[in-house]
């Protein structure tokens, strides 16, 4: 409704006054100074892969951390990627800091699977916020920055320096984004005790607490063998060199998911192993040339360890039963993140009284009125690793509970009163962590 017409043919004085309560409610619901508003405009800056530009979102970042009284501070170790820190500093600034970090890119999204537009945030009559980034991991970005504002708002003043990261390229491994950052000396003085980074949704009233990731490596098996005519049966063929090791791969696979399978594990603590790629043939025109075995074959294999399994044994497994040079066949192994830290122990952040952070975490959720769930190693990678990797220990961590797990997903979406409850957990955990003395030093 055009709201000219109605002043002007509606003159009535009742008509008039309900004209004005009905402007004012309209005003209340579009206003954009609310923390739901600020999310919403952060997620319809589009940051998906494969050319985010990170130029408008590190910019109304920092227009929110300006607005709360918050430094920011932009560095650039590669062209065109920027990390944004914004700092609050505590009032011992030779207690070690703590960091919260989010990143400030996301997967592409394929709008035509999607009931609404992807990067129109658009908040549906029940509430629920549907973008690419409202769960991975915008929502995070601003609930940091909501939660230091209520905070500061009551005259909080944190003992150690609580810094906020605001990272690229997360979702294309972090190489050129945290792990620049983590390098860097700027990072190093710091001097950062403890790191929150993102986790992911709970299905159920348990918030999830990540202590480990899995590292990834690319495994590619080749076999090469004599070639000869399609009709021929001879041995050491390429491919057959080939087929014997994938059912060999097949069968471990297997093994580690009859784990799964029997309840024994949880697939983040299993070696996962997905063939990825297979490829040989010789091409024609219409395809492949059918009456010819190859004389070249190779396969690619997605495999993920859990911090603790043993490197050594798998890379012996590899050279030994996947890629045996007596069966002329080669390999070649891409680690895609370490196993272990800098001095040697596995990519682990303790989950028991032995870590302070770790209490205090805990107590700060349960302060808040939110239960954690069984720690667990996470599927895939976050930049946590880089962290942990120098020993500092990292916990990942998004409080959304009672929500479908949707990271990567089609109608990605998050709840209004969802997000608002993670800024009030936020607010405890920022407060705790802050506070909280008994660890001097790394
Ligand atoms: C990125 O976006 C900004 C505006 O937000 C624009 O000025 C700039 O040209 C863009 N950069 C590229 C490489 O498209
Ligand atoms: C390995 O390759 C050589 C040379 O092509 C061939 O003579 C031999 O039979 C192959 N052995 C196996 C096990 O494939
Ligand atoms: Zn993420």
């Amino acid at each position: 409704m055009n709201r000219e017409n109605v002043v002007t043919h509606s003159l009535s004085p009742l008509t008039l006054i309900l004209f004005l309560l009905l402007s004012v409610s309209a005003v209340s619901c579009d206003r954009q100074d609310t923390p739901l508003a600020r999310f919403q405009h952060y997620l319809r800056l589009n940051t998906a892969h494969p050319n985010p530009n990170y130029t408008a979102p590190v910019s109304f970042l920092i227009s929110i951390a300006q607005s709360i009284g918050l430094k920011a501070q932009t560095f650039e170790y590669v062209p065109d990627k920027p990390v944004l820190l914004v700092t609050w500093p505590g009032s011992n600034p030779s207690l070690p800091s703590i960091i919260f970090n989010s990143h400030l890119d996301s997967v592409p999204a394929e709008p035509s699977k999607w009931s609404h537009p992807p990067f129109s945030a658009v908040r549906t009559p029940d509430g629920s916020i549907f973008a690419r980034g409202a769960q991975d991991d915008k929502c995070i970005a601003i609930q940091y920055l909501e939660a230091i504002r209520n905070l500061k708002g009551r005259n909080f003043v944190p003992t150690r320096t609580v810094h906020l990261s605001f990272v690229p390229d997360e979702e294309i491994g972090g190489f050129d984004g945290a792990a620049q950052f983590v390098g860097s000396k700027e990072f190093e003085d710091l001097n950062v005790g403890f790191v929150l980074d993102e986790g992911q949704a709970s299905v159920n009233d348990d918030y999830r607490v990540f202590y480990a990731d899995r590292s990834p490596w690319h495994v590619t098996i080749r076999a090469t063998g004599a070639p000869g005519h399609g009709s021929r049966l001879y041995d050491n063929g390429a491919m057959e060199n080939l087929m014997k090791s994938v059912e060999t791969i097949s069968r471990f696979r297997e093994s580690q998911f009859d784990m799964v399978k029997a309840g024994k594990a949880v697939i983040s603590e299993v070696i996962s192993v997905n063939p990825v790629f297979l490829k040989a043939g010789i091409p024609s025109p219409n395809g492949f040339v059918m009456n010819m075995q190859p004389s070249e074959a190779e396969a690619g294999f997605d495999v993920r360890f859990p911090p603790t399994a043993d490197a050594d044994a798998m890379r012996k497994r590899i050279t030994e039963e996947w890629a045996p040079a007596s069966r002329n066949m080669t390999f070649e192994i891409i680690e895609k993140g370490s196993l272990r830290d800098i001095r040697g122990r596995p990519l682990v952040t303790a989950t028991d009284d032995s870590n302070p952070w770790w209490s205090v975490f805990r107590q700060a959720i349960l302060a808040s009125g939110g239960k954690l769930a069984k720690p667990e190693i996470l599927t895939s990678t976050t930049d946590a690793r880089f962290a942990r990797r120098l020993g500092i220990p990292a916990f990942g961590f998004s409080p959304m509970k009672n929500t479908p797990i949707l990271l990567h997903d089609h109608d990605e979406f998050l709840k209004d009163t969802v997000f608002l409850e993670g800024i009030t957990v936020y607010e405890h955990i920022i407060g705790s962590l802050s506070s909280f003395t008994e660890v001097n030093s790394m």
